[in-house]
């Protein structure tokens, strides 16, 4: 393995960074494309190898792993942010694509019912006719651009999905949330709901419409200008799944990097942060949100089970979950303890299953925040260590970068504890002992 041990660009996300194609999925917990490509060229990868994600959120590091021309593999639980990822990886020779297959996709969405079930989704935000318009682009969409390889009797493949389709549907998430922006609250994980249906959001249906076609046009401008070079074949070969960290389902010894940023443990709900998302990709999207929620990592919804700590957690995750179990604070022995346990739980069995998928020559590379609990350390890099140590992986390199207002800061009790409101971020560098 060589490493030039160069400095690193900050891993924390810029929204002035994130402006062409990506301006079109600004999302708030991923790290800046230059951050992962950087690690991937100081890792000094040769020709054939594979990178993995196992929390590919919105999919900078699949995207730039086939930039450089590697193989790459995206798992993530969330089918929104699969669809997310997949768009990302549109070759820009599609561009000149986008214009006639919106014509089309809007001509077939005319031509159906516009008329929105009772149960959909849609109508917690918008009125009814809007909902009925949103839905017949979502069908034209569907019946336009998405196969049978990806809707089958069998269910949904949406590892199928093309390029193509997934850049439609990130057109028609970024309506919706053009359209809900008045409903976005100060946490960029929430959007509220309207008190009442007089509230709802309602415009004329061809307003509608015309944006939807002025965001393809945009998408399609915007990858015009992004240079793909020789690798675009990389892009469509690029696997993303959607899967659970605990169950990776991958073979041993058959990753030669994982670059990532697991969820952290500061209590985001990254189902909820996708609900509008959702709402438009319900007929692609065959999951329950609560079961989803429970399954995810760093979720408030924890599962009913017993769970206790165990040894190879580490003993600082030990020491984290006595302080926190004795807090004198409200829920602290009972429902923060257990969403604590959780976390940690399933933090060790995907590190135990991660590490088993990397070669003998191969890196890990993670990007993990402490937080606090109340006014309780939560040095998570410091947990990451021992659970990589459990499981034969030593730490080789650690880069820390100052954050001065972390998502964890934005909660009230930082002032009660007047507490830092900033966190570091810390890239940590694994390599099998
Ligand atoms: C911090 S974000 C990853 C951000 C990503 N590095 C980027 O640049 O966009 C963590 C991701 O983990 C996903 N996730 C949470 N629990 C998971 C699980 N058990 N298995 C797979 N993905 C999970 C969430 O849906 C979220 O997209």
């Amino acid at each position: 393995m060589s490493l030039r041990g160069e400095p690193l660009p900050s891993p924390k996300q810029n929204r002035r960074l994130q402006k062409g194609w990506e301006g079109f999925f600004p999302y708030y917990a991923g790290y800046p494309e230059a951050f992962a490509s950087s690690v991937i060229n100081q890792i000094g990868l040769r020709k054939g190898s594979v990178v993995l994600d196992p929390w590919n959120g919105s999919g900078t590091t699949t995207y730039a792993a086939a930039q450089l021309g590697f193989d790459a593999i995206g798992l993530d639980l969330n089918p929104v942010m699969v669809t997310i990822a997949r768009a990302r990886l549109l070759a820009s020779s599609e561009a000149d694509s986008i214009g006639a297959l919106a014509d089309h996709v809007v001509r077939r969405s005319q031509s159906s019912s516009q008329e929105v079930d009772a149960s959909d989704p849609l109508l917690a935000w918008f009125s009814r006719r809007s909902a009925a318009t949103i839905r017949s682009i979502e069908c034209g969409i569907r019946e336009y651009l998405v196969s049978d390889l990806t809707i089958s009797t069998e269910g949904v493949m949406l590892e199928n999905l093309s390029g193509i389709a997934a850049t439609f549907y990130v057109a028609l998430f970024a309506l919706c949330r053009q359209l809900a922006r008045r409903l976005q609250s100060s946490n960029p994980t929430w959007l509220k709901f309207p008190s009442d249906d007089d509230q709802k959001i309602s415009e004329r249906p061809s307003l509608l419409i015309e944006a939807f076609k002025s965001n393809l046009q945009g998408m399609a401008s915007a990858l015009r200008n992004r240079e793909d070079g020789k690798v675009s074949r990389r892009y469509a070969e690029t696997q993303l799944r959607v899967a659970d960290s605990t169950a990776p389902n991958l073979k041993r010894a058959s990753v030669d990097l994982i670059l990532t940023s697991p969820p952290y443990c500061t209590r985001i709900d990254y189902t909820s942060a996708t609900r509008i998302e959702f709402a438009v990709l319900a007929p692609l999207a065959d999951v329950e949100i609560n079961e989803l929620r429970r399954q995810m990592i760093g979720s408030i919804r924890v599962p009913v089970q017993d769970l206790s700590p165990k040894d190879e957690w580490g003993p600082t995750c030990n020491k984290l979950l006595r302080r926190i179990r004795r807090h004198p604070s409200k829920a602290s022995a009972g429902y923060y303890y257990r969403t604590h346990l959780d976390y940690f739980d399933k933090m060790s069995r995907s590190i135990a299953s991660l590490s088993k998928t990397v070669r003998r020559s191969g890196s890990i590379v993670f990007v993990v925040q402490d937080s606090f609990y109340k006014d309780i350390h939560n040095d998570l890099p410091a947990v990451m260590v021992d659970m990589f140590g459990a499981n034969g992986l030593d730490l080789y390199r650690r880069e820390d970068f100052r954050i001065p207002r972390s998502m964890a800061g934005i909660n009230r009790y930082t002032k009660l504890y007047k507490r830092d409101p900033g966190a570091t971020e810390a890239v940590l560098f694994f390599a099998k002992a």
